[in-house]
């Protein structure tokens, strides 16, 4: 079996259903308490044993790069004034020197083509791809459970969770066959099915692990839904199993207010330094703003 060294981050999206926020700040730097969205995804990779990082950018995201570089100024006025533990912090996270990459997505083309983008940069080994909008909260990553999951049945593994069956248009959908290890083997994927046609209610949460022959079906640059390419179509044309791990923990999909704001409150009660004051807050405005919302309702 090849071993699991590198993730891919596709980190090119608009971020349009936040705007104006991600006008000129990329949705990834958005921050979740005190960290940026992709800083989460980026941690959650390493946690999992990745040892290299790609990045497949766009124009305007040159901040990304700058956020995982080492900030010397920064470092050294810390460590000037005695501030060890921020700088420890900060340390603890930096990704060593060539352990990232990145390239540019250049033009809007669908999920397939970011991935199809980082071909070279991942050469012919297995890697992760972890959708950066996705953030997700359990003791043990989600793309940890996955790659024990890989290290049973090699090939090709997807996370899923359920979810609502009315949603199942929004995301890619699997079929769930017989159980393998700590997963199951995938019967089917469908990418965005029509209402009262998805094989299940299990979506596809936004972190993979691949082989390096997707990129052969990717380079064939076929179009699917929303005239894009589609990374699911892609791999129901790879001819090798796909497994799937069903992930238990909480996800939260940063690329829209709503789950924004969602993965705000979780991960600041999450935080044993602010869970006090913040479960506090929390039980304040909902007493208080309730009954405005009934009154603006009423009126
Ligand atoms: C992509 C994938 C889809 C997956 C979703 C998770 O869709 O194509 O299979 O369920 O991410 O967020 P997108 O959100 O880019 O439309």
């Amino acid at each position: 079996m090849r071993k699991l060294r590198k993730a891919v981050f596709p980190v090119a999206g608009l971020g349009t259903r936040f705007l104006p926020a991600t006008k000129a700040i990329p949705k990834e730097m958005l921050t979740v308490v005190d960290r940026p969205v992709i800083q989460y995804v980026v941690d959650e990779a390493r946690d999992a044993g990745i040892e290299h990082f790609i990045f497949v950018t766009g124009r305007n995201k040159a901040v990304i790069e700058d956020h995982f570089d080492v900030q010397f100024e920064l470092y050294n006025t810390l460590a000037e004034r005695g501030k060890d533990d921020q700088l420890a912090r900060l340390q603890q996270l930096q990704p060593l020197p060539g352990q990232t990459s990145f390239t540019r997505q250049q033009v809007p083309l669908g999920l397939g083509h970011a991935v199809w983008c980082a071909r070279d940069l991942v050469g012919d080994e297995p890697f992760a791809l972890l959708l950066p909008d996705m953030i997700m909260q359990s003791e043990k990553g989600c793309l940890k459970e996955m790659v024990e999951l890989y290290e049973e049945t090699g090939n090709n593994i997807v996370a899923v969770q359920e979810c609502d069956p009315a949603e199942t248009h929004k995301y890619g959908i699997v079929g769930r066959g017989e159980s393998v290890a700590n997963g199951f083997r995938i019967t089917g994927m469908v990418e965005k099915p029509k209402p009262g046609t998805a094989p299940s209610n299990l979506y596809i949460n936004g972190r993979y692990i691949l082989q390096p022959e997707i990129f052969e079906v990717l380079s064939r640059q076929e179009k699917g839904a929303g005239n894009e390419i589609q990374l699911t179509d892609a791999m129901l044309k790879l001819e090798q199993p796909f497994y799937g791990y069903h992930y238990r923990g909480r996800t939260f999909d940063c690329g829209s207010p709503e789950g924004f704001i969602e993965a705000n409150v979780a991960f600041a009660l999450w935080r044993p330094d602010i869970n006090r004051s913040m479960a506090d807050t929390i039980e304040g405005l909902l007493r208080d703003i309730r009954p405005v919302e009934r009154r603006a309702v009423s009126r």
